[in-house]
């Protein structure tokens, strides 16, 4: 007990120190907290308009190729959690993910085809949903098959797989997690959330503290190199001290590391969870900005004090090479991204696609059958679109590096927004020497909100979040 207070006592006074009121005084964070707006890609999702499989393909080999990486989505949940704003379906029966994995194959080889290669290279992967480890035994061997079949993975640095933990628990759990080693999964990163049986149980989770220990076990036991968590902090009715004593539980995991979300009431794509539904009847119980801030500094705080750094965003690892590589490669990397599956996303030769994102998941069916990936929105990439994104991405999530801007772009990072990063610098939340741009540990705090900064503004929901920018730039 005494150690929970002496860190709260230590992550006040470090707080305390940094000079946030000078950033708010900069006028770069908006006024309202409830305009928080999320940097997850660039152009935002928001200005993608109506597309299908043509703009992605057409003139395919005469646009210059980079580097692939792979995203597949399932969409399986064993149950539907309070917070997620996830495209999402549960209690799913064994036949209904069968004909899913009958379309995702499909995808995949249309994806093939029209790209005109043997098997799509990929450089890493990523399992996301929902919940990849819904799939039953059989079908975790079929689905692993599948991806060898239509992907070159001799390429492949990492090969990630998200889970839940009742889904890793007992023989079949053991067997999954057995089959997926088996076929080169190195990395699971598994929902955790916290560490509190009636947060949990709040949550909509099925999964005990228990059954996370237990699952972590299990993973060791089928020899997953490669172990992180999720945690969300600032959730309704979680306390301080209760986040204090689940970083401290955390850092004393048997993993290599963890993502450290802060609670999203608001969606920032198609669907809504059903927690603005509590926040709405009781906003009370929702932590205040004071109090998410301390809560952020504290997951910093002790990660760092027990050798867990933040190598990504929101990201802390004991040793930088088991942090994503399917993130670091397409926000450092800047790859090409196929994404297949329900509500994925692709990033092909100059072109951002969604796919369609229904629960029925039958237009993704329909779609699929016309001999159509399932695109339904996108955005054709422009230069300035090119310029912004090759600098926000990397600045987001970890650092820009100056010689491969000028690499992808022909023009210095300086040329582009030497003004911006000046100005962001004085007030010491962007740092920079000759090789690289990064955010300061205190810009960190603010990551969003600083790289909004370097947002083309016509792409912004909240105008007035770069009118301090108008004004210091004159
Ligand atoms: C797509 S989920 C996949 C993990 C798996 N389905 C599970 O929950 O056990 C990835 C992670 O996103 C995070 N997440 C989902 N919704 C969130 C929200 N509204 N706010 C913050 N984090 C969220 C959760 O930590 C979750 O584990
Ligand atoms: S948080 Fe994970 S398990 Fe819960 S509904 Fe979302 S994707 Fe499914």
């Amino acid at each position: 007990m005494r150690t929970v207070e002496t860190q709260i006592a230590k992550a006040r006074a470090e707080l305390a120190a940094m000079d946030i009121e000078g950033v708010r005084a900069s006028g770069i964070l908006p006024a309202s907290g409830s305009k928080f707006f999320p940097v997850i890609g660039y152009p935002p999702l928001t200005m993608f308009s109506d597309m299908d499989q043509q703009a992605i393909f057409q003139n395919f080999d005469s646009r210059p190729a980079r580097k692939t990486i792979a995203y597949i989505h399932i969409p399986f949940c064993p149950s539907r959690c309070t917070f997620c704003h996830w495209i999402t379906k549960t209690k799913s029966k064994s036949e209904e993910v069968d004909v899913y994995l009958d379309y995702l194959e499909k995808e995949m080889i249309l994806y093939k085809t029209n790209m005109g290669m043997e098997k799509i290279p990929a450089h890493s992967v990523l399992i996301g949903g929902g919940t990849p480890t819904y799939l039953n035994v059989e079908q975790t061997l079929r689905f692993m098959q599948m991806i060898h079949r239509h992907y070159d993975l001799s390429v492949c640095t990492q090969f990630s797989v998200e889970a839940e933990p009742r889904t890793l628990l007992g023989d079949d759990g053991f067997e999954k997690l057995r089959i997926m080693q088996d076929h080169g999964v190195h990395r699971i990163s598994m929902g955790v959330q916290s560490f509190d049986d009636d947060i949990l149980a709040y949550m909509g989770r099925v999964h005990t503290h228990q059954d996370t220990l237990d699952a972590i076990t299990q993973m060791r036991r089928a020899k997953i190199e490669n172990i992180f968590i999720d945690l969300i902090y600032a959730y309704p009715n979680q306390s301080v001290e209760m986040w204090t004593r689940n970083m401290l539980q955390a850092v004393e995991l048997d993993i290599e590391g963890y993502q450290l979300y802060r609670l999203r009431v608001k969606q920032h794509g198609d669907r809504q969870g059903n927690i603005i539904t509590q926040f709405n009847k009781k906003p009370d119980v929702f932590p205040d900005a004071d109090t998410i801030q301390l809560m952020k500094h504290l997951g910093i705080m002790i990660s760092e004090d027990h050798g867990f750094h933040e190598y990504q965003t929101r990201i802390f690892a004991k040793k930088e090479n088991d942090i994503s590589h399917y993130l670091r490669d397409w926000c450092c990397g800047l790859t090409d991204v196929v994404g297949v599956g329900v509500s994925s996303w692709s990033n092909l030769r100059g072109v951002f696609t969604l796919n369609v994102g229904d629960t029925s998941l039958q237009t993704y069916y329909d779609l699929i059958d016309q001999r159509k990936v399932a695109i339904n929105r996108g955005k054709i990439r422009t230069n300035d679109d090119e310029l912004r994104r090759n600098f926000i991405l990397p600045l987001k999530n970890m650092k820009v590096d100056k010689s491969y801007y000028k690499l992808l772009t022909g023009i210095t990072v300086d040329e582009v927004f030497g003004a911006e990063i000046e100005w962001l610098a004085t007030i010491g939340v962007i740092e920079q020497n000759n090789d690289y741009v990064w955010l300061s540990k205190l810009g960190r705090f603010f990551a969003d909100e600083v790289t909004t900064q370097f947002f083309n503004h016509d792409y912004l929901p909240f105008p007035e979040v770069v009118d301090a920018q108008k004004q210091a730039l004159g």
